[in-house]
């Protein structure tokens, strides 16, 4: 049985992690979505709110669970019986920071593979910090992200539909 995580802030899950997502839950008999809890990146969503979020946009998928996690992934991984963490990239300047980590990971727990899997080049452009500028300032994010998300991030930064 092998088990993946596919970790991150999820602040907000978009249409190009659910795109990584989809593709994992093929390749892994059981896909864990690992939610950081202490994003250091003061994020708009709590811990809550993102957990809720990606469980709502996962429930197609009968092989994935959500969980939060905190501190170090790798130890994270250890408890869950993971062998695999998956990332996403998007285009080559996801790469540095994703090979940076990757290869501390591996430092830190050899037999911790992480594999990286191309998200869909409809989605090469989307990214949760992106989506919530356009959101904050009224732009329309509906084919980027789940409809519940769009609906919280609409009533987060309250504008009314039109
Ligand atoms: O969605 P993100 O913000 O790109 O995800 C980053 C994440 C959560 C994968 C990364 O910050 C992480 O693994 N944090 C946990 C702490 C940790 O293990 N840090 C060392 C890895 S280099």
């Amino acid at each position: 049985m092998l088990t993946a995580i596919y970790p991150g802030s999820f602040d907000p899950i978009t249409n190009g992690h659910l795109d990584v997502i989809g593709r994992a839950s093929r390749l892994a008999d059981r896909l864990i979505v690992g939610v950081l809890l202490n994003a250091n990146k003061n994020p708009l969503f709590d811990i809550e709110e993102r957990v809720e979020m990606t469980r709502e946009a996962v429930r197609p998928y009968p092989n994935i669970e959500v969980r939060h996690f905190d501190g170090l992934l790798v130890e994270f991984a250890e408890r869950e019986r993971a062998r695999i963490i998956v990332r996403g990239i998007r285009a080559i300047s996801d790469y540095e920071f994703e090979l940076q980590m990757a290869l501390m990971n591996r430092r830190l727990k050899p037999d911790l593979e992480t594999v990286f899997l191309m998200a869909s080049e409809n989605h090469s452009f989307v990214s949760s910090r992106i989506i919530k500028e356009v959101a904050r300032l009224g732009g329309d994010v509906r084919d980027m992200v789940p409809p519940q998300v769009e609906a919280r991030l609409r009533a987060r930064f309250q504008r009314s539909e039109n």
